[in-house]
């Protein structure tokens, strides 16, 4: 799963077009997205949405209100009968809240008649400043949690920060540790990194070189706002055929070394790191 679009919960509009806009997943958004009036409205077309996709088209995720809200229990009650690829929990502080929401899932999948663990969860990291000292505390958690990503607006607005990013915009300290911290809980909890949305949705180049920079470092996908953003994610997110050659020859240099831990190739050393990197890109290409 490479892109992540979100649609507004309450947008019959948005989420007609989001069907066709090429993303492997959605993110049906009932919470920051949709205002307090609309939330029930949201809940119900959220429902039908998902009750009557073609499961030939992108994953389902829903992202459901914060468990310090009013409308967490409804929002579950409501989206577990529809059957959804996951849940997104947003403003979780740590693995606990996790744990909490897997519980719920627990009930309502055998209220349901739904096979125990069919709703899968990912989770925003990193909304809040007490969340970053939990970090590590996603592993184990559940074996819901297939994915977690990050993000730097709630994060400012709990610090109470005027901007997150710098004068040539580039995230500033705090966020980036936010987005290290995500991908490092991220990969010890056995979880998907997904990078974070680029709210500047009509600037290509920024989301190109955010993209870059996220599977750069280890990210495996990225959440879109706008159908625009789509293809950039998927193509970044798609390894290229330099990409697939170079992984294959160093496949080859390593069976062709025989039982060595260390090989060269084209005068750089190559050691299990690499290998392992290499067969990793092989088998996303084979997905
Ligand atoms: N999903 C599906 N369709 C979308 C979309 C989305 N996230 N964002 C825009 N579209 C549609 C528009 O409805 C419009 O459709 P039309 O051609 O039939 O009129 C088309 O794509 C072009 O949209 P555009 O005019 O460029 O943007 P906009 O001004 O309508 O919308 C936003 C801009 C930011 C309000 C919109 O992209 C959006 O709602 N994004 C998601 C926000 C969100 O979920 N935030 C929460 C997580 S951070
Ligand atoms: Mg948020």
């Amino acid at each position: 799963m490479r892109s992540f679009l979100f649609v507004p919960g309450d947008s019959e509009k948005k989420q007609a077009k989001a069907q066709d806009s090429g993303a492997d997943a959605l993110i049906l958004d009932m919470e920051d997205s949709v205002a307090l009036s609309a939330k029930a409205t949201a809940r119900a077309m959220t429902a039908e949405y998902v009750k009557a996709a073609p499961a030939t088209g992108p994953k389902l995720i829903v992202r459901m209100n914060a468990l310090d809200t009013p409308f967490w229990e409804e929002d579950l009650k409501a989206i577990v009968p529809a059957r959804p690829f996951a849940i997104m929990v947003p403003k979780t502080i740590s693995g606990a809240c996790i744990a909490k929401v897997a519980g719920a899932l627990d009930r309502l999948e055998q209220e349901n008649g739904l096979p125990e663990g069919t709703v899968k969860l990912c989770n925003v990291a990193t909304e809040t400043a007490a969340s970053l000292f939990n970090m590590g505390s996603y592993a184990g958690a559940s074996p819901r949690l297939f994915a977690m990503t990050w993000g730097a607006e709630d994060l400012a607005a709990d610090l109470g920060a005027r901007s997150n990013k710098d004068e040539s915009g580039v995230y500033t300290g705090p966020y980036q540790l936010a987005r290290t911290l995500c991908l490092l809980g991220a990969v010890a909890a056995e979880a998907m990194p997904i990078d974070s949305i680029c709210k500047e949705f009509r600037d290509e180049a920024a989301l190109r070189a955010e993209t870059r920079a996220g599977l750069r470092d280890g990210f495996t996908g990225k959440m879109a706002i706008h159908p625009a953003q789509v293809p950039v994610i998927n193509e970044v997110y798609t390894p290229s055929d330099d990409d697939l050659a170079h992984a294959r020859a160093i496949v080859k240099a390593f069976e062709e070394a025989g039982d060595v831990g260390v090989v060269s190739l084209d005068g750089v050393m190559l050691d299990r790191p690499h290998l392992k990197q290499a067969e990793r890109i092989l088998a996303k290409a084979a997905e």
